[in-house]
């Protein structure tokens, strides 16, 4: 008798639009090719692998939901040792029952839905000799091997109408906005967001900005009579002076900092330049609610598929990305091995530049 395919689904890290979206593309292909199908939604993360704590996914499970943000299993940020572990608030390492839930359920293959540490985890799954295939999410689309990732256009929509709706009443009122946009270490969120919203000055990560710099740009706008400036900031973003110093002294330079985020530090600093203090807007975790936008839908749906059929098929190990505009399987030892930052000479950087728009560097 022909044994069942038995899959588990995990949604790991921070949530992004696009996720159940995702879910649905895996659990209706494989539905439809499969009719000796098993399939466990494991439940907040990882903690639903440690824990044993899953649903049995029906096909009407994976109905109705691609219009859905969030995501239907819940997540959780699961604590990782780069490269070596993923532990408890102890240290002790939680692979043991990882593996035995997967042997307990009979698993053939878990499909991990996640963001960067999410891929270097499943890579550890992967190592411990589970049979995995990874899909990239996250609205910071900074994953190794693929150029795009669902949740990151939701949240560029986003940002951008958050942008576009203070512009307005910066204009009116002639006031300067820094205003903080997510990404973590990495600006592709800010940089697409400003250039679509047509944002003064974008400060990123990957292009360490000076404030004096900065400050220039807006007297400059301000002698040609523009008397507003939005200065779109990621919040990962770094001055040159601390692009020099250590992690560990930019981390403790964060804990002694007063203001909150990047922004106010920014906006401190302009203060003491321009003589006023720059209003501040922070949108935060709005970035990533909602629902997806139609392009991430799709987005999501093509990877959900193609993870389906890399399971049809016992193509394990590969976390599915966009190349070129082309699905493809890329290995997951890979796609884990590095962040996906921008680079110093990608296109966008220079079409902003075009624009008039300034790095303050
Ligand atoms: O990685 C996605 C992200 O939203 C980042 O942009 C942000 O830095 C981080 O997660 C926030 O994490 P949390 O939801 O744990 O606060």
């Amino acid at each position: 008798m022909r044994r069942n395919v038995n899959v588990g689904i995990i949604t790991s890290g921070g949530d992004c639009q696009g996720l159940n979206a995702a879910i649905r593309g895996v659990g209706k292909a494989l539905f439809k090719y499969l009719d000796n199908v098993e399939i466990y939604g494991m439940y907040d993360g990882y903690r639903g692998l440690i824990e044993c704590d899953y649903k049995f996914m029906e096909a009407k499970d994976f109905s109705g939901i691609i219009t859905q943000g969030g995501t239907i299993l819940g997540t959780s940020r699961q604590k990782y040792i780069p490269g070596k572990a993923i532990v408890d608030e102890n240290g002790n390492d939680l692979m043991p029952q990882m593996l035995n839930t997967y042997n307990r359920l009979n698993l053939d293959c878990l499909v991990v839905i996640g963001g960067n540490g999410t891929q270097k985890s499943a890579k550890l799954l992967m190592d411990a000799g589970m049979n995995v295939v990874t899909l990239p999410k996250t609205i910071d689309n900074d994953i190794w091997g693929t150029d795009t990732t669902f949740g990151y256009q939701s949240a560029v929509d986003i940002a951008t109408n958050f942008i576009d709706y203070i512009h307005t009443t910066a204009f009116s009122h002639s006031r300067v906005f820094v205003i903080e946009l997510m990404g973590r270490d990495a600006g592709w969120l800010t940089l697409s967001a400003g250039i679509a919203s047509g944002a003064d000055c974008i400060l990123i990560p990957e292009i360490p900005y000076d404030i004096n710099k900065v400050a220039e740009g807006i007297m400059q706008r301000r002698k040609k009579g523009r008397l507003y400036s939005i200065i779109a900031v990621a919040e990962g973003a770094v001055s040159k002076d601390d692009v020099v110093l250590s992690e560990d002294e930019r981390r403790a330079i964060k804990d002694r900092m007063e203001q909150p985020s990047v922004a106010y530090k920014v906006a401190n600093q302009l203060k003491d330049i321009l003589g006023t203090m720059p209003h501040v807007a922070v949108p935060g975790h709005y970035q990533r609610g909602g629902p997806p936008c139609p392009l991430d839908r799709v987005l999501a749906t093509r990877f959900g598929t193609a993870a389906a059929h890399l399971i049809m098929d016992k193509k394990y190990g590969y976390m599915v990305g966009m190349q070129n505009n082309e699905i493809v399987p890329v290995p997951l030892s890979e796609a884990a091995s590095r962040t996906k930052f921008l680079p110093k000479d990608h296109p966008l950087i220079q079409t902003a530049r075009d624009t008039g728009i300034f790095f303050g560097d």
